[in-house]
C-alpha cells in the first residue's frame, strides 16, 4: 500500500481488512485459531496495540471471538454479515421520471469539501494514477504542438480505440477499433445510445434500483421508465423482464451488468447470455453500462453481455471515470448495428471529445501500467467496502440490511422500519455528512428507506460518520 493511503487508513484497519480477506477466502475457517497477538505483531511488523485493535474490530463485526486463556477464533460463518436487502418489487406500470431537483442537490453536495463525502459515487483520489497521468499531460503539452488542439471527430482518437479494443478481449469481446466511438464519459455514451433508439414517450425497461444519471437521461428525453425487479446479487430478473416485454411496447433495456450502482450486483455470465438471447428474440436493443467492470473483487474479470451479441443489438458503454480519472471525461460506446446513428449524434451534439484527454489515456494504456494499477485498486476497494460494511453492522440499529457487492465501491443499505432516508439525509447534512437517499435511484417510492454509501475511502472520519448516521437512524426509528 502506498504511503498516502496508509496515512488515511489506520494501520489496525488495514490489518483487520487483510485478516477479513483471509477469513472470507477460507484461509482461516470457522473454529480456526488466529495467531496469538504477539505472533501476529512479529509477523506483520506492527505493534501489539495495533493487533489488539484489529482483533477488536473483527470481534465487533462478529468475525472472530476471544476465548479465555486460549486466543482468538474465527466465528461460524453467517454471523459476520448483516442480511441483504431482498429483490426489489417495483410496480408494473411505466412512469415519467421527475427527480432532477433532488439530484442537483446531491450534485452540489459533492463539491462541498467540508462534508464527509458518503454521497456521490466518486472514486478515491488516492487510488487514481494521477501523477503518471499529469506527467503524460505535461509531455503532451511540451511536445505535441498543434495535434493536441485539433478536433478528434467521431469515432475519436484511433490510438485510444486500439487500446480499448485490445482490452475488450478480457471481457469476452472481439472488437476492432472501428467498432468503438469515443464519448465524453459514460453519461454521454448512454445518452447517445438512448437517443439513437428512442423517442419521447417511449418505454425503456431498467433495473430497479439504478444509477440516477440514467434516470436523468430518461427525464431529459421524456422517455418513460419501467422498473424491473432486480436482485441485490444477481441483477435484473429475466422472468420479470420477459413478462414486461410481453405486456408493454419496450423500446430498449438498460442494465449496469457488472456492479450495478447502487446494488453492486453482477448478472452472472450465463444469465447475460440468456438476457441477450431474450432481447434478440424480440429485437430489442440493450444498452449495457460496464463502467465499473474493471473493479471486480473475484478471481477474474466478468464478461459483458456484448460478448454474446450476434445481432449487433447490444450497445456497450463504459469509461475511465472510475479507475483513471473522472475529470478527463473520456468514455466510449460500442453501438453495434446503431453505430452510424450514434456517431452522427455525437458529431451533431458535441463534435468531439477533448483531444488532450484522449491522447493522455492512449499513452497511459500503451505504457503498460494499467493492469498493475487495477490489481492494486481492486484490493483496496474490496477492503474498504468490507470495512464500511462492518462499520454499518456495528453502528446501525437492528433490522438494517446491507448489500454484498461483487465489485465497485458503493454499499446499498436498507434502514429498519419506515425510516425515511431523506430525513436521515437532512440530519446527516446538519452533522457535516452527505449520503445519497434511496429516492433518487427509482421513479417509484420503494427505496425511501434506503441509502447509498460511497465506500471508496474508509478512514477514521468515515468510521465516525457511520457511527453518527447509525445514531441518527436509531433516533429516527425510535429504537
Ligand atoms: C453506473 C454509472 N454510469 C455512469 C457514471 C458516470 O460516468 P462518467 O463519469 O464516465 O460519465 C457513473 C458514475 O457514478 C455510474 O456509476
Amino acid at each position: 500500500m502506498n504511503t498516502s493511503s496508509t496515512s488515511k487508513t489506520l494501520r489496525y484497519q488495514e490489518l483487520a481488512g487483510r485478516l477479513a480477506d483471509l477469513i472470507r477466502q477460507g484461509t482461516y475457517l470457522p473454529g480456526d485459531r488466529l495467531p496469538s497477538v504477539r505472533q501476529m505483531s512479529q509477523q506483520q511488523g506492527v505493534s501489539i496495540s495495533t493487533v489488539l485493535q484489529a482483533y477488536l474490530l473483527l470481534e465487533n463485526r462478529a468475525m472472530i471471538e476471544p476465548r479465555p486463556q486460549s486466543g482468538y477464533y474465527v466465528c461460524a460463518r453467517g454471523q459476520d454479515q448483516l442480511p441483504e436487502p431482498e429483490m426489489s418489487s417495483p410496480g408494473r406500470d411505466p412512469s415519467q421520471v421527475s427527480l432532477h431537483e433532488l439530484v442537483m442537490m446531491l450534485m452540489r453536495d459533492s463539491n462541498n469539501r467540508s462534508l464527509v463525502q458518503l454521497g456521490a459515487a466518486l472514486p478515491n483520489p488516492d487510488f487514481l494514477p494521477l501523477r503518471k497521468i499529469n506527467q503524460i499531460i505535461s509531455e503532451i503539452a511540451r511536445n505535441s504542438g498543434v495535434s493536441a488542439h485539433e478536433y478528434q471527430f467521431p469515432p475519436g482518437l484511433e490510438a485510444l480505440r486500439m487500446q480499448i479494443a485490445q482490452r475488450a478481449v478480457l471481457s469476452g469481446c472481439s472488437l476492432s477499433p472501428a467498432d468503438i466511438l469515443i464519448t465524453s464519459g459514460a453519461v454521454e455514451a448512454v445518452d447517445l445510445c438512448l437517443l439513437a433508439v428512442c423517442r419521447p414517450g417511449d418505454i425503456v425497461a431498467i433495473e430497479s434500483p439504478i444509477y440516477f444519471g440514467t434516470l436523468q437521461t430518461l427525464e431529459v428525453h421524456g422517455i418513460r421508465a419501467l422498473e424491473i425487479p432486480t436482485h441485490p446479487r444477481d441483477g435484473i430478473s429475466l422472468g420479470a423482464l420477459e413478462f414486461a416485454i410481453e405486456h408493454n411496447p419496450i423500446r430498449a433495456v438498460v442494465v449496469i451488468s457488472n456492479f450495478n450502482n447502487p446494488l453492486g450486483s453482477q448478472i452472472p455470465d450465463d444469465r447475460k447470455r440468456e438476457l441477450v438471447e431474450l432481447l434478440a428474440r424480440h429485437d430489442i436493443p440493450l444498452i449495457e453500462n460496464d463502467v465499473s467492470g474493471e473493479i471486480y473483487f473475484g478471481e477474474k474479470r466478468p464478461l459483458v453481455c456484448k460478448s454474446f451479441d450476434k445481432k449487433g443489438l447490444v450497445m456497450l458503454v463504459s469509461s475511465f471515470s472510475k479507475d483513471i480519472s473522472p475529470g478527463l471525461r473520456v468514455g466510449w460506446a460500442v453501438p453495434g448495428r446503431f453505430q452510424a446513428q450514434v456517431e452522427w449524434l455525437k458529431f451533431t451534439l458535441s463534435a468531439s471529445s477533448p483531444t488532450v484527454s484522449q491522447m493522455a489515456l492512449a499513452q497511459f494504456l500503451e505504457s503498460g501500467g494499467y493492469d498493475h494499477h487495477l490489481r492494486r485498486i481492486r484490493r483496496e476497494y474490496a477492503r474498504n467496502v468490507e470495512l464500511m460494511s462492518g462499520a454499518v453492522m456495528r453502528h446501525f440499529p437492528a433490522g438494517t440490511r446491507v448489500t454484498r457487492p461483487a465489485g465497485g465501491f458503493v454499499l446499498w443499505v436498507q434502514l429498519p422500519g419506515q425510516v425515511d432516508s431523506l430525513e436521515l439525509y437532512k440530519l446527516g447534512m446538519a452533522g457535516g455528512i452527505t449520503l445519497a437517499p434511496g429516492h433518487v435511484f427509482s421513479v417509484t417510492q420503494q427505496f425511501s428507506n434506503f441509502i447509498r454509501l460511497n465506500a471508496a475511502a474508509f478512514n477514521y472520519a468515515t468510521e465516525r460518520a457511520i457511527e453518527q448516521l447509525g445514531e441518527m437512524t436509531r433516533a429516527l426509528s425510535g429504537s
